[in-house]
Order: structure tokens, then sequence, then C-alpha cells
């Protein structure tokens, strides 16, 4: 399974790296909003720093405008997704960069007829936001797992995102379900490798290695 870190903000981007555990990045434009930046210096700047997958998103709402954002991204770098939001117009967008080996993520899904028809578009990845759908009392992984069926039946290349994550059993329902890929805030990247049971373990390994009588020497 593939982590991404969901966020524009390059403090973030480089501490989750750092960790080893990460295979790309997405962004939206509300995390670009939040860096207070321009757009082109963040995504020049995170495209610097990642070799991985690093989602960028176009705002116009018809095909036409969208093609010709994505074009002026796809040309910062060949680890450039462009993401497109899940309308008509997004798809016959879809369909065009395809047929230019642009890549996608077809973003704001969030049911499975949508991801069936992302995927026929040809869409590279697919982002449906789990979060979001449990916000107004559904269930969002049920929406992940519809989707894995679909693409498996009909042998899809389509890679599942699964976006809006907002705590680590998210995380875990992804792996168990199959998905590709997490794309995971900072805050919940953080949280996944915690356990208190380790830090007390941890803390009572400490105070009895105190009472071993070479400690001191072992390591000189
Ligand atoms: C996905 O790529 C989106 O950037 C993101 O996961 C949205 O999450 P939110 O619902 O927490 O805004």
């Amino acid at each position: 399974m593939k982590f991404f870190i969901d966020t524009a903000d390059i403090n973030e981007i480089k501490k989750a790296y750092e960790l080893g555990l990460i295979d790309g990045v997405t962004t939206n434009p509300t995390l670009i909003a939040k860096t207070g930046k321009p757009f082109m210096e963040v995504a020049k700047e995170i495209l610097e720093l990642v070799d991985g997958p690093v989602s960028l998103e176009v705002v116009s709402l018809d095909a036409k405008g969208m093609v010709d954002e994505a074009r002026v991204l796809a040309k910062l770098g060949d680890n450039v997704v462009i993401k497109i939001p899940m309308t008509t117009e997004g798809l016959k967008a879809v369909k065009i960069l395809s047929e230019e080996e642009i890549k996608t993520n077809v973003t704001l899904v969030f049911s499975p007829l949508q991801a069936l028809l992302a995927a026929k578009a040809g869409a590279t990845y697919v982002s449906p936001f789990v979060g979001r759908l449990d916000d107004i009392g559904h269930d969002g992984m049920d929406l992940i797992s519809q989707i894995v069926e679909i693409y498996s039946n009909y042998g899809f290349s389509t890679e599942i995102i699964v976006a809006s994550i907002r705590h680590p059993k998210h995380v875990l329902e992804a792996a168990l379900i199959g998905a590709d890929i997490a794309t995971i805030p900072f805050k919940v990247i953080s949280q996944l490798a915690k356990h208190p049971l380790t830090d007390k373990g941890i803390e009572r390994f400490l105070e009895d290695w105190a009472n071993v009588p070479d400690k001191d020497s072992i390591f000189k």
C-alpha cells in the first residue's frame, strides 16, 4: 500500500519524507490557500523535493479550461498528476489528457458509479473522500469496498486513493479493504506509529536496563 501526504505545506512534506514511508503528495485549492503563498511557487517547491506523484488541481469548470490548465501544469515535471473534479466536463478532460499520456486524479468522488466513470475515462487515480461521507452520516469505507470490487470485476488499472482521511482507523480500514493508496494529513501520519503500550514498554525496558551491570561499557 502506498502512502501519500495530503498537504501543500512544505515543512510537513519534508518531515513526512524523512520517515521514508511517503510515496507521493496530494494538494487541493484549500491546502494551497492555507500556505498563503502563490500557487506556482508552492507547486515548484513541492516538485523540487518529491519525485513521486504530486497531484495539482485545476480550477476551471469546463473541459477546455481544465485541459489548458493541465497542459501548463504537466510541464512542471514528469511526476505531476492533474487533479480533475468529478463532473461530466471533468470526465471529458480526463479522456483528452489520458490520450496525451498526462496523468490524472479524479477528485471529489462520492459514489461508486462516479468511480466507474472515472476509470472508463482513463483516470490514472480516483480519489473517493471517506471523511466527508462519514460527516454526513454515510459510511465512507463502504464506498471504498464497492470501488475495489468494481475495479477488480473489470480489471481497471485506475488506482484508488482513499482521501479525506481523518484518523488512523481510516488508514487501517483502507489497508484491510486493499485500496492502493491512502492520502493522509500530516497529523494522522504522526499518529500511525504511536501506541501507548509501546511508550510504556520502552520506559519499562530503560528502567530495567539501568540495573544491568556492564551497561555503561558495552557500546564504547
Ligand atoms: C484529497 O486529495 C483531498 O485533498 C483531501 O483528502 C480532502 O480532505 P478533507 O475532506 O479533509 O478536506
